[in-house]
Formats: C-alpha cells, structure tokens, sequence
C-alpha cells in the first residue's frame, strides 16, 4: 500500500487548499509564481469543486482543471487531488431532494452552503461514484498527482428514511436477530420492545430521554456509514493509480468518526487543526490533536490545514501574533508531521470565508502573513531531510475511545459536567506539561512498548480491554486510571458490581459504591502523601489490597480513599477517584512516571518551553509569553539556523531550536 512517503520523497509537504475557480485563470500565473516564491510545494486542488466539475448532471467541463494541473506541474508544484463530493451542486439537490440530510425532528438541511448529503442515500453514493471514477480516470497517471483527497470533514447526520433503512441493515449485521438487539438495547425498559425489524427508527426527536444504546449504536453507525462513503471513493482512485496514497482529512478530536476505525482504511492520515490564537492552552490543544493523528497513522502524517492568522467562525477571530504561525507548524512537524499546509492558498474575495485568513492575504505580498508563510517555507525546505519519514517515540499512552466517548456522553448521567474531551486534555495537559511524549492508543490496543498508560475515564470498557489491561499490568506495566472507568460493557450495560470485577482487581478495590459528582466550581480537599483539591467528581470506594495515597478531608466522604495504588503481579495499578486540580494532577502523572522508568524529552527547562524528541532530534519550543532561556546537556546544532547551540540557549517569545547530536 502507498504510503505518505510516497508523496513527500524525503522532503516535507509545504503548501495548502488551492481554489483557483474562484479567480480569473490570469491569476493562476502569479498564483504558481509566488508559490514558487513561498517555497510550496504541494497545493490540494478540487475540493469543493463539484459545480464547476459538473455543471449539469453528467456534463463534465474538465478542460479548466486540465489547464492547471498542467501549469502546477511545469512549476514544480505537485496536488492533492480532491473529489468533490463534500459538496454536491445544487441540481443534486434540487433534483433528487432524498439526497439532501434530514435533522433529528426530519427538517430538511438544504443547499446553499456546503456537506448537504446523507450518507446512506444511493443517489447521492451513485452521482459521487460518478463524479469520482470520471477524475481518476481522467488524472490517475497525471504527473502532478500526489496524492487523492477524498471528500473534505466527513461529519453529516441524518436521520431520514433512507438512512432509516441503512440503520436497519446495520443493525442485522450486527446484532443478528431482533431478540438479541432488544437484549442489547434493553427494550424491556420503558415498553419499547420491537416486535418487527420495520418498527426501528434512526433516534429521533422524542418527548423524553432516548434509548441510550440505540443512541450509541445510532453514533456508531453514523460513522460506519460515512466511511462506507470513503472508502467507496478511496477504491475508484486507487483502481486508477495504485501507488498514489489516497487520505482525507479529520476534524481534530471530532466525535462523529470513529479515528482508530478510520484510520485503517486511510493510506495517510490527515488532520486540520484550528487552536485559538487567544486561548491560553491553544498550544497543548495543538500537541493533543497531532499525537492523536500520529498515533491514528502509527507515523508520519499530514497537517492538512490549519490557519495563518484568523479564522472565520469563532465569535471573535483574532489573528496570530508574530511568530506563532511558525511555531505552532514546527509544533507539528515535532510531533511528527510531514506535510505542512494550510487553509488556504489565496483569500477568498467572496463567500462565506472571505474573513478567514489565508497563505497570500487580500492586501498581497507586503505584509507579515506572507513573509513569515515564506520563512517557514524555507525552514520545512530546511527539516525535510532530517525529519522526514522518522518517528516519534512516547513512553507514554493515553487511552483514548470513540465507543466509550459516545456512551459516556448521554442525557440521564449522573453529571453533565463530565465532558469527556476537556478531561483527556485536563489529562494530556499534565503530561505535555512536564514534556512526557504521549501517544493516544485503543484501550484493547498492544500497549507492552508503554511503560505508563493512563485513563482519564473510560465509561465503557470491553471484555478485550479489561483483559488487555489486566495483563499489562500482570506483566509489569503502570497503570494510571481515573474515575468512572470500566462501568458499562460494549452495549452500555452496567457491568455486575457497578465498576468491572477485573478492573477492581487490578487496581485493589472491592467496590465503588456511590458516585459523588461535585458542583461547578466545588472542590473537596484531599490529604495523604499527596495533598491536593479534587474537581468535578468523587467517589465511594471500599479498598481490598490497594495503597491509600490520598482520602478525602472534607464533605460527605471525609476519611475514604480518594487516591490509591495497588501492586499487581509485576506492575503498578493508581485509582484517581476525583481530578486533582492541575498542578497536583501533573505532580501525581509526573511521580507515577518517574517510578515507571521514565524520563521527559528534556529537563528543567523554563515553564512554556516544550521539548519532544523525534528521531534523534530535540525540538524546543517556546510557548511562554516571554523569552526563555534553556541550558542544554551536551553539544548541539540547530539545524533552523545552522549554529551551535551549547551551554544556554535563548529562544526568543514564540521562538524555537530545532537541535541535532553535535561532535563538540
Ligand atoms: C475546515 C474546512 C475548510 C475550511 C476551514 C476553515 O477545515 O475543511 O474547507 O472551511 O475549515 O477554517
């Protein structure tokens, strides 16, 4: 199978979304001129160009596309390709109106903006088939492909009669018989036994709190569905040009796909990323999302987009300050990225993101946006054989899944302040904070090459992954689980005891008994060898083996374990019943780290400086609001600017070294 490094060749990816149908083809000239300029290499092309593609049903005008793949190539610029079938013309809606998405309550979501289709709808499957087979045959073997695009954020519901269909065969497939399925669902709560496969609906808007396992198969099946989409289109371009990758790319920590199930179908997993310029933790955000697309490829993978400034859709859009473009990119490419891109070549003049920044802005060349989109051109050009192709190594694992993610998110929970993607980053933060390299991994993934493993909380546990857990703790692994983990099985059944009986023996418990979820804002002071607060949840527990670490010293459950630690076989099992506060929930993942063996990227570096490791490089990166000096171990050069670095090292605010091993 055709990898990234198939399109990259040792180099790394630079450019971004191309959309030149919305400029006159004089502009296509300077477009290639200045990307030459800007030192891109790789634009992404087509993506949302289905009407122009196709202006009327199966009428093609290819002959403008033609034109510009011709010239990309003759400069040197080589495409990802895109099909369109994100956004489908008008006439397909207007048309065939079953191919346009139904909401929960069966409004119609219409056309006029972009993602109109329902996944399970044939027609639309058969015109983006069509749309499909008609460019790959037509640019398979062209000499500027790279790599394919298909679609663009897979992320559309629908809850229509076509998609009511599709649920229903989805359903058979998986749960075989209509008996089992009621058993699954639990139909015999609240009379909703289904007596014929016909009578089962997508969940629809209803009077009261729906079926939460029809809500997580619902969610399941959604993602089921669009991939279904995927990798449909991903076998008529590979058919047409079996070495060239196919990927598309993911919204970061998106609930509506399932990643690890994604992932697997993808030749090159790709990822947009958005941070806040504005938000004070918009730098871990970033690492977050970038382990979580490197762990998703198992290598290198694609920053697809991002923004050079500001995007559109926030509520206030500010742009990036100096620098941060940069950094953040060098960010990514730290974290193992190869292809760097963004959002978009030139500034839309009109449509709904004429505010959204872009690599050549409206007012042109003269101005920061496009200096520093050169800069970092040069810089990648610079990297790319250092980097390219290497991998990053993390000692740590974070379990991360959609399934329990969707069953732990429902109505009728015991607090609807348990969010499940802000606690992963409450966790990872803790992490990148003291510089522990973390890859996120499936809770019944290998875990044997991590010696920490850590799970801020995962509601639903199946058999495979407590049993995967049970043993690499046995063998000698450390494990770090948060509370309301192992509670309900792979259909959202409460597991017998509340909290699984394997799971309790690893961690030396004999039972959770209440659950105590805390008011906004409340906290429970916690002593012990460990002193801190606990936020948002606590627990009952009652120990059978496991260490104390920490009790609680206020309200309800003053004098029960907050925090324990169990030996287990050859390993170590912690229980955090509460979420300790930042600093203390660093302090506890930084301790439980240092026993496991393990030690950080680097080493007492100023707080806001970030250090990861990929291959034999050392990436420092200064995410502080101020200059930061660093003393560095040993002889260095920084390939960014071609000097030695021994001794102390200044990076300058939003500044960053990228090192390599030096003789001294
Ligand atoms: C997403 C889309 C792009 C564009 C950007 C704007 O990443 O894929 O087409 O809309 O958002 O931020």
């Amino acid at each position: 199978m055709p990898d990234l490094n198939d399109a990259t060749r040792g180099r790394i990816l630079y450019g971004g979304d191309y959309n030149p149908e919305q400029w006159p083809e004089e502009t296509w000239q300077e477009d290639v001129r200045l990307m030459r300029q800007a030192g891109v290499t790789s634009v992404t092309v087509g993506v949302f160009s289905w009407a122009r593609l196709e202006p009327a049903p199966g009428a093609y005008d290819f002959g403008w596309l033609d034109r510009l793949l011709d010239l990309l190539h003759a400069h040197g610029i080589g495409v990802v390709l895109a099909t369109p079938t994100a956004s489908p013309p008008p006439w397909l809606g207007h048309r065939h109106p079953e191919t346009l998405p139904q909401a929960e309550n069966g409004t119609t979501v219409w056309y006029g903006s972009r993602n109109q289709f329902c996944a399970s709808s044939p027609t639309y499957r058969r015109h983006a088939a069509a749309i499909t087979e008609q460019l790959a045959a037509r640019y398979g073997a062209h000499p500027a492909l790279t790599m394919w695009h298909v679609n663009n954020e897979y992320g559309t519901h629908c809850w229509c009669d076509a998609t009511a269909a599709h649920f229903r065969r989805w359903l058979q497939d998986r749960h075989g018989t209509l008996e089992e399925l009621n058993s699954a669902w639990g139909t015999a709560f609240w009379s909703q036994h289904y007596a014929e496969w016909d009578e089962i609906l997508p969940p629809r808007q209803a009077q009261y709190i729906r079926n939460p396992a029809q809500l997580l198969d619902f969610a399941r099946f959604t993602s089921d569905a669009l991939l279904e989409c995927y990798t449909a289109e991903h076998a008529i371009v590979a058919r047409h040009s079996p070495a060239v990758p196919v990927t598309t790319n993911h919204m970061p920590f998106w609930r509506g796909q399932d990643g690890w199930a994604w992932a697997k179908e993808q030749d090159v997993v790709a990822l947009d990323i958005y941070p806040d310029p504005d938000a004070a933790l918009g730098a871990q955000h970033g690492a977050l999302v970038q382990d979580l697309a490197r762990s998703m490829a198992g290598g290198p993978w694609m920053l697809m987009e991002q923004a050079t400034g500001a995007v559109n859709w926030r509520p206030v859009n500010r742009p990036k300050p100096a620098g941060l473009n940069r950094l953040w990119s060098l960010q990514a490419v730290a974290r193992g990225a190869d292809a760097i891109c963004f959002f978009q070549w030139r500034q839309s003049r009109q449509g709904a993101e004429k505010f959204h920044s872009a690599m050549l802005p409206h007012s042109g060349t003269g101005n920061r946006t496009f200096r520093e989109v050169t800069t970092l051109g040069a810089d990648l050009d610079r990297l790319g054989p250092h980097v390219s192709g290497t991998p990053v190594t993390a000692g740590t694992a974070l379990l991360h899944d959609w399934d329990a993610w969707w069953a732990s998110e429902q109505p009728g929970r015991p607090s609807e302040l348990l969010d499940y993607q802000e606690n992963v980053t409450a966790w990872h933060r803790a992490l990148w904070e003291a510089n522990h390299t973390t890859d996120l991994a499936h809770p019944a993934a290998d875990l044997t090459r991590y010696r920490l493993v850590v799970i801020p909380s995962l509601y639903l546990l199946t058999d495979a992954a407590l049993d995967n857990l049970a043993a690499y703790v046995r063998t000698g692994g450390t494990l770090v689980t948060g509370y309301f983990t192992g509670v309900a099985d792979h259909q959202d059944r409460i597991r017998p005891g509340g909290v699984d009986a394997r799971l309790r023996e690893v961690l030396g418990l004999a039972a959770v008994h209440q659950w105590w979820p805390l008011n906004e804002g409340e906290t429970l002071r916690c002593t012990g060898t460990e002193d801190f607060r606990g936020t948002l949840w606590a627990e009952e527990l009652e120990t059978a083996g496991a260490e104390v670490v920490a009790r609680y010293a206020d309200g309800e459950l003053a004098g029960h374990p907050a925090v324990t630690r169990h030996t287990h076989g050859e390993g170590t099992a912690w229980y955090l019943s509460t979420r300790p506060e930042p600093d203390a929930l660093r302090a506890l993942l930084t301790r439980a780290a240092r026993e496991a063996g393990l030690r950080p990227a680097a080493e007492h570096l100023p707080a806001g400086v970030e250090a990861v490791r990929r291959g034999e490089l050392l990436f420092l990166l200064n995410h502080g609001p101020q200059q930061a000096s660093c003393e560095l171990p040993g002889h260095w050069e920084d390939l960014l600017t071609g000097k030695p670095a021994t001794g102390s090292l200044t990076l300058e605010r939003h500044g960053a070294a990228v090192l390599r091993p030096a003789a001294p």
